[in-house]
């Protein structure tokens, strides 16, 4: 049976007051509407129809190859929405049609299953999702018969206040079959509002006898819909929790969760331990074994096995395995540090490479550099890479050792083995196995070879 997800996603998002669409807010790093894209994912291999309206172009953008779009160009409310569609999706080219909305970012893929199931064992034409909340947030009431079978959805604005007390609420969610959808959506009637109503639908199956089939949810929080900052925030809180409960329950370990702020897709390896104030962003992927935290940043970075990182503010970089860094280190675009470098406080690395054994312990700056392995940088090192205008390489050898307060000026080649002393501005190429000293450093000594 070919189940189509429609994801609507036209309207303005007033209450946002927002430039951005309210489909683009982020929650946990992701835009909003990919959590309802990968619920509908999840249930079929239908490429999805996205209904967009509202800052079309952005939300097409972000969404790219992900969907197939169709535009409402007024918003002349949700059955109006689905209409949209039709084209695509009428005459056999699906025999369900499951509809969400895409301001729903809690609503699990389970839940949505469940819902595709009940229609497909549905011998009426719709199913639907309903939540039983003492909190009616606006939401349409489930208005049921006296033998408890569905017979309409009254939306708020509707309702009498009999119909507002009602506790189960339309949670936005249904499965329809295709062909009675798009004849029922041509006779849905205009509302008092000037809208068309999704939800109307119930009344004209139950009108015609074919049963309305409800699955009522237990969890309140699937159903948290965002319409204001108040709600985003609401449903990052949620969120948040749910991707550190997944983690924990991987066997990461987290002390003081509620402090930690994990992305969608990032990847933490087992019994690694994550102290309060860690921050893990975007496409950051983490070993086995590390300790990240208090009070870490980390971006876009991948981190091997066993490294330690300690208050320490990571973007778009490589750490290897068994490397350890902090307090207070920082890392750049391109920083890439090979197993067992140690990195301690102050010290700062852009687009290089540190091998293997590297120790660069305090108050360093490292750009556009190649260090081999076992190279001792000391204290106040710095790399002078830019004249100005343009940046200029520094290749070091292995088993160097640089001299604490020592300015490499780039481009600028030492040789493995060599030393600096202490303060040494260094303007010309080191060779191998030679002790260079002084403003501008001259070369005072060839060393024995270790
Ligand atoms: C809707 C339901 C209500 C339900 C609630 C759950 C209707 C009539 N009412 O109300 O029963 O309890 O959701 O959150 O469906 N949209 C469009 N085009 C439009 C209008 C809306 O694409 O012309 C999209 C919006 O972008 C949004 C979704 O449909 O993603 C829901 O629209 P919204 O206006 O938020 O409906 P609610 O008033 O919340
Ligand atoms: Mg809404």
């Amino acid at each position: 049976m070919k189940i189509t997800p429609v994801l609507l996603a036209a309207g303005q998002g007033t209450r946002m007051k927002s430039k951005l669409p309210k489909m683009l807010h982020k929650i946990c790093g992701q835009p909003m509407v990919f959590y309802a894209l990968d619920a509908a994912r999840a249930v079929s291999t239908e490429t999805p129809v996205v209904v967009v309206g509202h800052g079309a172009e952005a939300v097409q953008d972000a969404v790219g190859e992900a969907a197939r779009f169709v535009i409402q160009e007024e918003q002349f409310g949700t059955g109006h929405a689905v209409m949209q569609a039709e084209s695509l999706l009428s005459g056999g080219q699906t025999d369900l049609v499951l509809v969400t909305y895409g301001d729903m970012p809690l609503l699990r893929a389970e839940t949505v299953q469940k819902l595709v199931a009940a229609q497909k064992a549905n011998p009426g034409p719709m199913s639907l999702l309903t939540v039983i909340a003492e909190d009616p947030r606006g939401f349409g009431r489930i208005f049921r018969k006296a033998d408890g079978t569905v017979a309409a959805i009254v939306e708020e604005a509707q309702a009498d206040s009999s119909q507002l007390a009602i506790k189960e609420l339309n949670v936005g969610a249904y499965c329809f079959r295709s062909e009675w959808l798009w004849a029922a959506l041509k006779r849905i009637p205009l509302s008092p509002k000037g809208e068309y109503y999704l939800t109307d639908t119930v009344a004209l199956a139950i009108e015609a006898n074919l049963p309305v089939q409800a699955i009522v949810m237990d969890d309140m929080i699937e159903t948290i819909g965002v319409n204001s900052r108040v709600h985003l925030a609401e449903a990052e809180a949620a969120m948040r929790q749910r991707i550190n409960i997944g983690h924990m329950l991987n066997g990461v370990t987290m002390i003081q969760p509620e402090t930690i702020y994990i992305e969608a897709g990032v990847k933490i390896g087992c019994d690694t331990i994550l102290w309060p104030n860690t921050y893990l962003h975007g496409k950051t992927s983490i070993g086995e074994d590390c300790v990240l935290g208090p009070n870490s940043i980390i971006r876009n970075t991948k981190i091997g096995d066993r490294c330690k990182v300690l208050m320490s503010d990571l973007e778009s970089a490589v750490l290897e395995n068994d490397v350890d860094m902090g307090p207070f280190a920082r890392l750049r675009k391109g920083a890439h540090l090979g197993n067992h470098v140690h990195m301690g406080n102050f010290g700062e690395v852009k687009d290089s490479h540190l091998s293997e054994g590297v120790k660069m312990g305090h108050f360093s700056y490292i750009g556009n550099a190649e260090i081999g392995a076992n190279t001792n940088i000391g204290a106040g090192t710095i790399t002078c890479n830019y004249d100005g205008e343009k940046k200029h390489p520094t290749t070091i050898g292995e088993d160097v050792f640089i001299g604490s307060d020592t300015m490499l000026v780039a481009p600028l080649t030492i040789g493995a083995r060599s030393r600096t002393g202490a303060g040494a501005v260094v303007t010309k190429n080191v060779p191998e196995d030679t002790l260079v000293v002084g403003v501008p450093a001259r070369a005072i000594k060839k060393l024995d070879k270790k």
